[in-house]
């Protein structure tokens, strides 16, 4: 660990989890606990769980816990290191000198030192922009009706066209070769070094802190390929960043603007619609989509008009429907995309578009319905069967009713029919698709968890929480029982601390296993945050189980001949021994 034991803790305990969780999940207390959507995988039922007893976290749905550090982690996509500032600025803590481990330290810095190289490369592209060599660059954006004031907000740039300049700018402000070569902006060699963008218009793709995390770059004019994208690093990944996230985030409009193109983005803004945003040189992931439902939004998809934007739109529907964010498609046509739309009609006509913006289920209608031959009787009644199919698919009959109406009017089919068929299919139907995927999902996920004993899962549990004095555990119960070996451990800490027993030395044992193998956390939260019956008869007979099992593991074990009988003899005793935890 990075930072001072005691440091640390102090940074836990001014940060109480439930206000840092609930300031981006809407939490409702049940109970002892706060429920709430989880922010780690996309569901619709609340199944994440925060105790502010244990100052943990836990999703039963998808098993994501730990303490309110690793929540900062995971939330932010922050080191632990990066997550203990935060957490000590929002606490108004001084941050002390960082006392790393030299290995810890290494990898940490070895993050800040390719943020730092991506950082000084963004500022050399900018300047070049500016620089009698980047006059063309300067030019071509501005021919593409960028002002002064968005090519500066955006921190667009220009990558030379001749040597290796980047190279030798980046060398000069003192980093290694070894660390510029990781950083893949440069590609070094016993033959020399060249720089990856070359005679390009760049654009620096920021995550949602705003550091500079990757490029993109656009040959000016014609050439292959189109845009060179820098490749995923220990600092970029594709999948979990979109650009201009980072100023669309605290956008006023109720919607995000999802595109295909870094111009479309950027005239988006500069017509002052800062809510766009777009997926970086790759299909939306369903890691976008809950990086998008954290700020409880509609999405408005504005994907080019052609055949591979609407494809693309195709895809991104049931990503985002899935992650239960309300989608509507935007309708661009004549223009291709974004961009030629605002140049050519402007951001009014454009805000039009916004307000008429048809939701999802109609453009996947509308798509289907243009490829059928209207002449062909078979074609349209094998419309009009997956059209009934869908609108069956709700859940709710008075939505299924106004997708009936809406729908025979838009499509051209007999209401009545139409209806009956939709009851017809939804007589027949099993329950809810959604709600299946979702059950069977979380009961493959308890399966797993039943792979541990529930003997030994329920003492860790229980050993956590009891109030009964230690003395009289120690005398029945020994770490060494335990089977599974995380239990064993853990079981050893709890026994020996018990002394300064407070709620932070959960946290505590969090942070220490997390640091050694993070599915160690998630399962210590879990067992930390179960809902158990805490009762002292269920305790001791889960406590006479495992104890006899290890000494069958032991009688298993080719024991000598007294050992057998000993083991033999405390075996009959444990059977008939009254296990007494009250004092
Ligand atoms: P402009 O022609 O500059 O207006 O580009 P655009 O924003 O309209 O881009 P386009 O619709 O052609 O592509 C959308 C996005 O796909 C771009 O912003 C890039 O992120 C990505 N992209 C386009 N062409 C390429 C390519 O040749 N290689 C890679 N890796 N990505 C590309
Ligand atoms: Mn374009």
């Amino acid at each position: 660990m990075h930072f001072p034991e005691d440091f640390v803790e102090e940074v836990r305990s001014r940060n109480d989890i439930v206000s840092v969780i609930s300031s981006v999940v809407a939490l409702k207390k049940k109970g002892g606990r706060y429920f709430g959507v989880c922010p780690f995988h996309n569901e619709k039922t609340p199944s994440f769980s925060v105790s502010g007893e244990n100052q943990l976290y836990y999703c039963f749905g998808c098993g994501a816990g730990g303490n309110v550090v690793t929540f900062v982690m995971q939330y932010e996509n922050f080191s632990f290191q990066e997550a203990i500032t935060y957490l000590a600025e929002r606490a108004g803590m001084e941050v002390p000198e960082d006392t790393a481990s030299a290995a810890a330290k290494k990898e940490e810095d070895k993050r800040k030192q390719l943020l730092a190289v991506y950082r000084d490369a963004a500022a050399f592209y900018y300047y070049q922009l500016r620089s009698p060599v980047g006059k063309a660059a300067l030019s071509y954006f501005e021919r593409r009706g960028l002002t002064e004031e968005t090519i500066k907000k955006f921190g667009l740039g220009y990558a030379p066209r001749s040597g290796s300049p980047l190279y030798a700018y980046l060398k000069k402000k003192g980093y290694s070769d070894e660390l510029l070569d990781q950083s893949k902006l440069l590609k070094i060699d016993s033959r020399g070094a060249w720089d990856r963008f070359f005679n390009r218009a760049m654009f620096p793709i920021m995550d949602i802190h705003k550091r500079v995390i990757a490029f993109g770059g656009r040959v000016m004019g014609e050439g292959e390929p189109k845009y060179l994208n820098s490749p995923e690093s220990d600092i970029f990944d594709k999948s979990r960043n979109l650009y201009a996230l980072y100023l669309a985030k605290s956008s006023r409009r109720p919607y995000f603007l999802l595109c295909e193109g870094y111009m479309d983005v950027i005239s988006l803004h500069q017509a002052g619609f800062d809510c766009a945003v777009a997926s970086l040189g790759t299909s939306f992931t369903s890691g976008h989509a809950s990086l998008l439902k954290r700020y409880n939004k509609d999405v408005i998809i504005t994907y080019d008009s052609d055949a591979a934007g609407v494809r693309a739109a195709l895809r991104a529907i049931p990503i985002l429907k899935e992650a239960g964010i309300p989608v509507k498609v935007l309708d661009m046509s004549p223009h291709k995309d974004p961009d030629e739309f605002i140049n050519a009609l402007g951001a009014e006509e454009y805000q039009k578009r916004i307000d008429n913006a048809v939701n999802a289920f109609f453009f996947e209608c509308d798509v289907a319905w243009k490829a059928v031959d209207k002449r062909d009787p078979e074609q349209v009644s094998g419309f009009q069967k997956d059209l009934a199919a869908k609108i069956a698919s709700f859940e709710d009959a008075l939505t299924r009713d106004n997708y009936i109406d809406a729908c025979s009017r838009r499509y051209f089919v007999k209401k009545q029919a139409l209806a009956e068929r939709v009851n017809f299919i939804g007589g027949r139907k099993m329950p809810e698709q959604d709600l299946l995927s979702e059950e069977r999902r979380l009961s493959a996920n308890r399966k797993k968890q039943q792979k541990d004993k529930k003997s030994e899962s329920y003492l860790i549990t229980w050993l956590s929480r009891t109030k009964l004095p230690f003395e009289t555990i120690d005398r029945y119960l020994k770490p060494e029982y335990f089977e599974n070996e995380l239990y064993s451990r853990v079981a050893a800490d709890i026994l020996r601390g018990k002394d300064e027993h407070d709620p932070v030395s959960l946290s505590r044992l969090i942070d220490t296993y997390s640091a050694e193998n993070e599915e160690y956390g998630k399962q210590l939260s879990r067992l930390f945050m179960a809902e158990i019956d805490e009762d002292d008869k269920i305790a001791a007979e889960n406590l006479r189980m495992i104890k006899r099992d290890y000494l069958n593991s032991l009688l298993n074990n080719n024991p000598g001949p007294q050992e057998l009988q000993r083991l033999i003899k405390e075996r009959a005793e444990l059977d008939k021994e009254e296990i007494c935890l009250r004092p």
